[in-house]
């Protein structure tokens, strides 16, 4: 299974492909936390990524490039992976065919998660992450059975530093500059399913499911 999960921030990418990952037991590979785990850790990477990501802008291609190559050439992506946040453009979308094309084979499906601009705002404004294990909850939608904590290791919750109003704003300019284009050159290719991302978060993942299908 090789799969890319595409919408704009805070449709539930991540969300649903987390759970995907756990139901089909492949690796889910977030471009967004592969690069918010290298700025924790100070690497070289995190390092140059941090004003970008600050700012809402998409950090350079080549960087994620080869974070996403290098991420793809581990065993256990041989098995297939979920996508979240790459590619982000059309520059990056070429990239990841030639990676596949040397080791893995084409993509089986795009996944394009749509959500009303609306709630997006009011789905980002909510959130809350863990910063130990990654876990995403939401206050209203997804609260943690602990106000404050982590459901999965208990570390206290916080909020995403580029989650903030005027951030969010950026990125959403952002996405439809550069990332939304890409629902057409999926669609042209064959790959594209749409899934209604402003519904509850189990009958999202129906929907994911059913746009999936036998995909493996
Ligand atoms: P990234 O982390 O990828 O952010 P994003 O694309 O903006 O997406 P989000 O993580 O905000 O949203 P999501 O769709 O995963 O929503 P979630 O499931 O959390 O990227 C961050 C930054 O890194 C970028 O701005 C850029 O700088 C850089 N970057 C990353 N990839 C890059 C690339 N390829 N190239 C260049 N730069 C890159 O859900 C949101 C909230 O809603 C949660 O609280 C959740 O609990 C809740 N929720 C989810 N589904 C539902 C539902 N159905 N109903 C109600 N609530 C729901």
């Amino acid at each position: 299974m090789r799969v890319v999960f595409l919408g704009p921030p805070g449709a539930g990418k991540g969300t649903q492909a987390a759970r995907i990952a756990r139901l089909r037991g492949v690796p889910h590979l977030s471009t967004g936390e592969m690069l918010r785990r290298a700025v924790r850790e100070g690497t070289p990477v995190g390092l140059q990524a941090k004003g970008h990501m600050e700012r809402g802008a998409l950090v350079p291609d080549d960087m994620v490039d080869r974070l996403v190559a290098e991420r793809l050439a581990l065993p256990d992506a041989g098995r297939g992976f979920l996508l979240d946040g790459y590619p982000r453009n059309p520059a990056q979308a070429r990239a990841l065919e030639q990676v596949l094309a040397r080791r893995h084979g084409p993509l089986d499906r795009v996944v394009y998660v749509h959500v009303d601009d609306d709630t997006l705002v009011e789905r980002i404004a909510g959130r809350r992450g863990c910063p130990k294990c990654g876990a995403v909850f939401h206050v209203a939608a997804r609260p943690p059975k602990k106000p404050g904590f982590c459901d999965s290791c208990g570390s206290a919750l916080v909020q995403r530093a580029d989650d903030a109003e005027a951030v969010v704003r950026d990125r959403l300019r952002v996405y439809h500059d550069n990332t939304a284009g890409l629902v057409r050159y999926y669609e042209e290719r064959g790959l594209l399913g749409r899934v209604d991302g402003n519904l509850p978060i189990d009958e999202v993942t129906h929907a994911v499911e059913a746009v999936l299908g036998s995909a493996a």
